[in-house]
């Protein structure tokens, strides 16, 4: 969680012609980074001081009062060629802009008696005559969502320093002591104020940003990625990562600095990948990267970004999130092309021996949130093809038991953005106790592809919704190619029997494109719902994650109490809930292929339908055994049942993304999520 950008480029010839593009850059990159917090947006700028603007809530609100201090600072210029020198117009300053930051000043900031600046330094912040900027965007951890805990974060007795900041701190009370014993003042309640000041105090003694910053990392515990500048070098920002994403884009007189590519896509395509407790110090025209010891890197990964600039923006659509259900379709086709060479499925980048996957006696899934849904689903096929046992587990409770994992367990890591911290600590587990480790993932260069022994990229362009759709298709379909690669691998499929399966799911794409097509009826129902308090899923195999998936839509955007179950679970206790018009979703099988699954459901509805429950049933095009107990019937079209997954879910994505929106709720940033969770 939490967005960085940071940007350095050429500095103005003269003070005289300064550039918008340093605050431009970083303004752009957050934007698009704004889906992994939202509680707080800030910006600094430096040419011959740190200015410093940041404000609580989303991107619009630090916008809106760069706006105002451009106006200010224009309405300061005109005074000035009226006025004595040094007389304001009135207007006060929005800026933090830490001339002669005194510490009674930084404490009335604190108290939030206003960030007034100096006349003096008043300017406007949407130019600069210095090169470099770096940004945030906020998942507040330490500290409410206020201004002053807003990042950047000043550091030094000066406010010389300013520092933003990704993941947590551990031992920052232990420092905070330390740092304020020798006479530094604190500001906010964040952890990450710590890493400012010991930045500061390090630059006092070394002289130099990058030295600081190896000295910071060693004093540093727990998980970071640090962006900094300094007055004192005006045209660097130097970065370091522990435990929390990097990446470096490299651009003509130009770098970059982000979370994730997404930060600077529009500006380049040629990026670095940062490692773990590496250093990076970057220029207009130079980038160095270094490990913590001081060891240069001379050869860090460079990779191209496939990804282009329309992928992140929202193309007529109201939302991302309307916007990514709409692309399915295309998605899942990039997901399944190229992957057939001369009859063999390939991998992206693999590097476990084909004996080990003769070798391995179970297969684990770890994964969080809509990423766990999808390995529910693909459970079913794995075992199917394959005939190994699969157990899927969510991250964070496979990591804290004390799971049985040996030399012969495939642990099957999925996650789109590939930073979840949980999954990312079950994946260093399961690697520590000898299993391999097969990443799923859409997001190139980030952690847990490069930390694990293979990878599968979803190819399914930026997701930038909070709530996963197309990168959840991906992931079904990218662990499905994985299970036919194993089962090619240690021969439980027939070639022939690989490619008819092949065949069938390459067909998916245009069926999911019917699906779409045919959305009007799942959005009336939506928009006529509301009202509803509580909707209920239910289905069997495969139709199971698929319900507890659209349940965990509804309530990530629309904030209703929403419940999947097991159908054949229902009997047990989840039947109670049913009442006089409650709302429920019925997933059904396909009546062709597995026809017990078919006639149970049918059984269930029958049920739920008995006790008074309103029936909304998702059923294959010709299934006329539904009709009698449907209120609605949403039709997808035919294929095999474990493919069905990968249709029934989407007019239950429509649905919640379309009840959210008449609700007239954010529906791409919903309340206290974020799409890429990097604290455990
Ligand atoms: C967060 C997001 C979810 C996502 C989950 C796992 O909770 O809000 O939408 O499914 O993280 O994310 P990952 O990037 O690992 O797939």
């Amino acid at each position: 969680m939490c967005g960085i950008v940071g940007y350095a480029g050429p500095q103005a010839a003269s003070p005289q012609a300064p550039s918008s593009r340093p605050l431009d850059v970083v303004l752009q990159g957050l934007a698009r980074l704004e889906y992994r917090g939202y509680d707080s947006a800030g910006i600094a700028v430096v040419d011959e001081q740190v200015r410093v603007t940041k404000r609580s809530g989303k991107l619009k609100n630090l916008r809106e009062a760069l706006e105002a201090t451009d106006t200010d600072a224009r309405q300061t210029a005109d005074a000035r060629q009226t006025a004595d020198a040094g007389q304001t117009t009135g207007a006060e300053q929005v800026a933090d802009t830490g001339a002669g930051m005194a510490a009674d000043t930084r404490a009335r900031q604190a108290a939030g008696a206003g960030q007034v600046a100096d006349a003096a330094t008043k300017q406007a912040l949407g130019t600069t005559h210095g090169g470099v900027a770096i940004g945030h965007t906020r998942w507040a951890t330490h500290g409410a969502p206020t201004d002053t805990n807003a990042h950047p974060h000043r550091g030094g007795r000066d406010g010389e320093l300013a520092v933003v900041h990704n993941g947590i701190i551990e031992n920052f009370a232990q420092l905070r002591a330390d740092l304020a014993a020798d006479g530094f003042v604190f500001v906010s309640e964040t952890d990450s104020e710590v890493a400012a000041h010991l930045l500061a105090r390090e630059v006092e003694q070394t002289g130099d940003l990058t030295e600081a910053m190896r000295a910071t990392t060693a004093r540093l515990e727990g998980a970071f990625t640090l962006l900094a500048v300094h007055r004192d070098q005006p045209g660097t920002v130097v970065a370091a990562r522990r435990n929390s994403p990097l990446v470096v884009g490299l651009g003509e007189g130009e770098n970059f600095l982000g979370s994730d590519v997404a930060a600077f896509v529009d500006s380049t395509k040629e990026a670095l990948e940062i490692d773990q407790d590496q250093i990076v110090t970057v220029t207009a025209d130079s980038v160095r990267v270094i490990e913590t010891d001081g060891t240069e890197v001379p050869d860090p990964k460079r990779f191209r970004i496939e990804w282009d600039v329309a992928a992140a923006q929202k193309g007529g659509y109201p939302s991302f999130m309307a916007k990514e259900i709409h692309e399915q379709a295309g998605a899942l086709a990039d997901t399944l092309l190229g992957r057939l060479v001369d009859g063999t499925l390939q991998l992206d980048e693999r590097d476990i021996d084909e004996s080990v996957l003769r070798s391995i006696d179970k297969i684990v899934v770890i994964a969080c949130g809509t990423a766990a849904n999808a390995g529910a689903v693909v459970k079913y096929a794995i075992e199917h093809w394959c005939r190994i046992p699969v157990e899927v587990e969510l991250a964070h409770e496979f990591r804290y038991r004390d799971p049985v994992v040996t030399e012969k367990t495939l642990v099957v890591a999925i996650s789109q953005s590939g930073e979840t911290m949980d999954t990312l600590m079950a994946v260093r587990h399961a690697r520590e106790q000898g299993a391999k480790v097969i990443a799923i993932c859409n997001t190139r260069g980030s952690t847990i592809p490069r930390e694990a022994d293979a990878a599968l990229y979803l190819y399914v362009g930026p997701e930038i919704a909070v709530a996963s759709t197309k990168a959840y298709l991906g992931q079904i379909a990218a662990c499905y190619l994985l299970g036919l690669y194993l089962a090619q691998v240690r021969g439980n499929l027939f070639p022939e029997e690989i490619a008819e399966i092949m065949e069938d799911l390459q067909s998916i794409p245009e069926k999911i494109q019917r699906v779409l097509d045919d959305s009007a009826q799942v959005e009336q129902l939506a928009q006529s719902m509301q009202d509803a308090t509580s909707v209920l899923f239910l289905g069997r195999h495969v139709g199971y994650p698929t319900a507890m998936e659209g349940a965990l839509k509804l309530k990530e955007i629309a904030y209703i109490h929403a419940e999947g179950f097991a159908a054949g679970e229902l009997k047990h206790g989840p039947i109670a809930l049913i009442e006089e018009g409650q709302p429920v979703f019925v997933i059904v099988p396909s009546p062709r292929g597995r026809d017990v699954l078919h006639s149970k459901l049918i059984s269930n509805i029958q049920e739920i339908r008995a006790r008074g429950a309103r029936t909304l049933v998702i059923a294959e095009e010709g299934d006329e055994d539904v009709l009698p107990y449907a209120d609605e019937v949403i039709r997808v079209p035919a294929t095999r049942t474990l493919f069905a997954a990968l249709l029934t879910v989407i007019p239950l994505q429509i649905f919640a993304c379309e009840l959210a929106t008449a609700k007239g709720l954010d529906v791409d940033q919903p309340r206290n999520l974020a799409k890429s969770v990097t604290v455990e």
